[in-house]
């Protein structure tokens, strides 16, 4: 299946804005009684990298990662499918406009006496490679819809894995929006107008922030490290694993999960003070990699040997080289029943806690086309074993059904309730 393309040739926010005359502080929007001037574009340098919106696929699941991630959670309020629906057909209307570097919505006929459509922190910016990624959690095929008969086959809650703690405010929810973009504000700015818009519809359960990106989706991307110094995506699935991702990430299902894929979210919090008093070797053996090239253990700490098998059979004296305990033991395919997932997790710091710690950690995001076959069972393994589990806190889980990409002329409402 096709996946979407990035590209720098759609036409920018800013583009948008001074083609109506209105861009780089020059110009003054007709209409009513009053004139908003726009000021000078900001310092920040706009990026007009477009993602396509439209695809087989939706964006933002193999969409080469991009630095910056706000994702929201939310409760839809009212119990009327045609509220609903159409909250999702306006969803798809704006995010299709953002993605393209757009205003939410037609800017129209603005004065100083109307409410501004748009809320105006990402005019400067470029669309920043944003993606913006629905999905449905279980509740949405409750009774209250009429959607019963559509919900995908394994859109079941995630159980609860031993040692968790979960914090039940962050978890779960009836629709998840991800929004992916290479600068924070162009993310925030997509999802607090898309929550804009559904108000009294939707409110917000939860949401989370991350900054930096700790997986690699594309072959063309270096790996980057997570919160323990550790790279992280080595092992994942790129998006030129046509054959992989059709098994293990894109749904068969038919209707419209046909081409979709479920995300399941963990916010895992990372002990740092007590990770950063253990010394270099446990560091390592935590993880069975190198921590400067990430090389497995067992073969050179060479960065040229990142990419090596990992030598599970190589014994030093009579322990294994690499510990059956480590996270990478567990969760390699070889050691799961040649089981695969992709992963998109950031990095988040925010805030302390009331002890005195950073509260920092790492946002888990997978997306799977079973995740009864290869998530929930890797998980509940890693639960069980993992040596990491000392140095983390899992405080929460979600599981959302992302629909396949939208068809020219298709937009979210009408695909969920017409297909
Ligand atoms: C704070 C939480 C986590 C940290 C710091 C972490 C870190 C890492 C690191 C450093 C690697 C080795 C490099 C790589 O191949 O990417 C790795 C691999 C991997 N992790 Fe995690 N991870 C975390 C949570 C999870 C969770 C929750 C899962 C799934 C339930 C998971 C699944 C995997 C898989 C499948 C691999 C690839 C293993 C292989 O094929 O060799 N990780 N992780």
């Amino acid at each position: 299946m096709s996946e979407n393309t990035s590209t720098s040739t759609g036409v920018s926010r800013r583009g948008f804005l001074t083609a109506m005359g209105i861009g780089a502080g020059v110009g003054v929007l007709a209409g009513g009684g009053g004139a908003v001037a726009y000021s000078k574009a900001t310092e920040k340098t706009p990026s007009e990298s477009t993602v396509a919106f439209r695809g087989s696929n939706q964006a933002g699941i193999t969409t080469a990662q991009q630095n910056h991630l706000h994702i929201v959670a939310l409760d839809v309020l009212t119990d009327d499918p045609t509220e609903l629906k159409n909250m999702l057909t306006t969803w798809s209307q704006m995010a299709e406009r953002m993605t393209q570097g757009l205003p939410a919505a037609e800017v129209g006929a603005e004065n100083e006496y109307s409410v501004p459509v748009d809320s105006g922190e990402a005019h400067d910016l470029g669309a920043q490679n944003l993606t913006i990624t629905l999905g449905y959690g279980p509740t949405l095929f409750d009774a209250r819809f009429g959607l019963v008969d559509k919900k995908p086959a394994h859109l079941n809650p995630l159980p609860t894995f031993p040692g968790d703690q979960l914090r039940e405010e962050l978890c779960d929810g009836d629709i998840v929006i991800q929004a992916c973009a290479d600068d924070p504000q162009v993310a925030v700015h997509a999802i607090r107008n898309l929550v804009r818009a559904g108000s009294g519809v939707v409110e917000v359960r939860w949401s989370q922030l991350g900054y930096g990106r700790a997986s690699s989706t594309s072959a063309e991307q270096s790996t980057p490290r997570n919160l323990f110094g550790f790279k992280d995506g080595t092992r994942n699935i790129r998006s030129d694993e046509t054959e992989d991702l059709n098994e293990f990430v894109w749904s068969d299902e038919a209707g419209w999960m046909e081409g979709g894929s479920y995300l399941c979210a963990r916010r895992i919090r990372m002990l740092l003070e007590l990770w950063d008093r253990q010394n270099l070797g446990e560091q390592q053996a935590t993880f069975a990699r190198f921590r400067s090239s990430g090389a497995p253990l067992g073969t050179a700490d060479d960065p040229e040997q990142e990419f090596a098998a990992v030598p599970f059979n190589l014994i030093y004296g009579r322990e294994p080289a690499i510990p059956v305990d480590s996270h990478v033991f567990l969760s390699h395919p070889e050691n799961n029943g040649g089981a695969r997932i992709l992963r998109r997790a950031y990095n988040f710091v925010e805030g302390s806690d009331t002890f005195g710690h950073l509260s920092a950690g790492l946002f888990f995001i997978t997306f799977a086309a079973n995740p009864d076959a290869t998530f929930i069972p890797l998980q509940m393994r890693l639960a069980r074993n993992d040596r990491m589990n000392e140095y983390v806190r899992y405080e929460s889980k979600a599981i959302f059904a992302c629909p396949r990409g939208l068809k020219d002329g298709e937009d979210w409402g009408t695909q969920l309730f017409n297909s």
